[in-house]
Parts: structure tokens; C-alpha cells; sequence
């Protein structure tokens, strides 16, 4: 394998195993997406659409956006779309959905923005859910769509925490460890100025 991708399904693997298991997403929640598969599928368009629309609808979220390029941009998620509402849920998705993070990171785009789409996914399975299914089965579909969404941040929030202290580590030589504690310090020193002040 790859070097390189190996790293990610590592980083993925380890940050699976910090999240209690129920938590994350389950066997029960890939039963789950599998069942309610056609709703899914057929929520595509409102849900492409719709997440492009908001994006182009603000100012700093359209200025990440090349002149022609929503097209493309619209096509490449829903081929993410597709293969996240299929499956499988295995380490290859979630090394993927790492390496998507990455992506963004690499454009400017914020982990804030990236985090906040996911809440929006999440509002739209929650609406569309409740529209056209019963209420426990509506509620039962967008459980499992949080328990994805929010395993996904997980190994977002996880890795690039990880990647920066990596670098800081190989940049000034010191361990990652003393690194964190210094900034645990640091940030005590100014929770207390502040409840001075
Ligand atoms: C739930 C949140 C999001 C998902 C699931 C998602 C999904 C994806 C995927 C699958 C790619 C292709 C990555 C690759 O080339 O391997 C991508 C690229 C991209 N996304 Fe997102 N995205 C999200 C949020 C955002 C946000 C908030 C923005 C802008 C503010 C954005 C803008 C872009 C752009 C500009 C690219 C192209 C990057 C490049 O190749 O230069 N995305 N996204």
C-alpha cells in the first residue's frame, strides 16, 4: 500500500478506537441506510442542490469557488454522496472522509465551515425523514445519519490535531506530549487572567 495512505487508514483505525462504541457508527446504523436506501437516493437532487445553494448564498463560502466550477463540484459530491448512503462503512471510507478533510484544508476552507455542512446534511435527512416516513422510523434514519456524520468529525477533528502537532514536533523537536501539556498551561494561565480581569 501506498505510504502515504497507509498513514490515513492508521490515523483512521486509531481515532475509531478513542470513540465508545456507541457513539460511533454501527452495524445497526449500516442496517438502517441499507432499509431506507431508496429514500436516500431519492433525496440526491434536493440535497446536492441544496448544499451548493447555501454555500454560493454567502459571500465568504462563494469565495472559496473558481469562476465555472460549481458544476464539478456539484457531480463530485454526489458521487460522495452515493458512496456514503451505499456503503461500506469500512476503514477505506473513513481513511477517505480524512483524506477529503485534507482536501479542504488544502483550499483555505475552514474545519468550522466543513462541520457546520455536516449540520446542515444532518438537518436536511432530519426534515426529509419526517416528511415522508413514521416518526420512530424518521427518527431511528437520522440517529444513524448522526452517528456517521459525527464519526466523520470525529476522525476530522482528530487528525488535524494530530498533523499540526506532528509538525510542530518536526519543526522544533519536541514531543507532541510536551507540546499539548504546555498548551493545557498556557491556556489555564489565561482562563485565570480572564476571571481576574
Ligand atoms: C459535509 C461537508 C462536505 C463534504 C462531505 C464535502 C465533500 C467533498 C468531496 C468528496 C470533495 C472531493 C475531494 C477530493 O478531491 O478527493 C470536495 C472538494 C471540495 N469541496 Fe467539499 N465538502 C464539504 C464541505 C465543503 C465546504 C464547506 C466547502 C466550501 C466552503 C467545500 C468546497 C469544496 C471545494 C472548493 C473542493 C475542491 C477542492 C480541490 O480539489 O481543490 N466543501 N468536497
Amino acid at each position: 500500500m501506498n505510504p502515504s495512505l497507509q498513514g490515513y487508514f492508521q490515523v483512521a483505525q486509531a481515532v475509531w478506537e478513542g470513540l465508545p462504541p456507541v457513539t460511533r457508527f454501527g452495524i445497526q446504523d449500516e442496517h438502517t441506510l441499507k432499509t431506507y436506501l431508496p429514500q436516500l437516493q431519492r433525496w440526491e437532487d434536493p440535497v446536492i442542490n441544496g448544499f451548493y445553494d447555501t454555500l454560493f448564498s454567502h459571500p465568504a463560502t462563494r469565495a472559496v469557488f473558481r469562476e465555472g466550477e460549481r458544476a464539478m463540484r456539484e457531480q463530485v459530491l454526489r458521487d460522495w454522496y452515493r458512496r456514503t448512503i451505499t456503503g461500506p462503512f469500512n476503514l477505506e471510507y473513513f481513511a477517505w472522509q480524512i483524506l477529503v478533510g485534507q482536501v479542504h484544508l488544502n483550499r483555505g476552507i475552514s474545519k468550522g465551515q466543513v462541520m457546520v455542512m455536516w449540520g446542515w446534511l444532518t438537518e436536511q435527512i432530519w426534515q426529509l425523514s419526517h416528511i415522508s416516513l413514521p416518526i420512530d422510523e424518521a427518527d431511528q434514519l437520522t440517529m444513524a445519519w448522526m452517528r456517521l456524520a459525527n464519526s466523520v468529525k470525529a476522525m476530522a477533528a482528530d487528525e488535524r490535531l494530530e498533523a499540526y502537532l506532528q509538525s510542530l514536533e518536526q519543526q522544533s523537536g519536541a514531543s507532541p506530549r510536551i507540546l499539548q501539556s504546555a498548551a493545557v498551561s498556557w491556556l489555564e494561565e489565561q482562563s485565570k487572567g480572564s476571571n481576574r480581569s
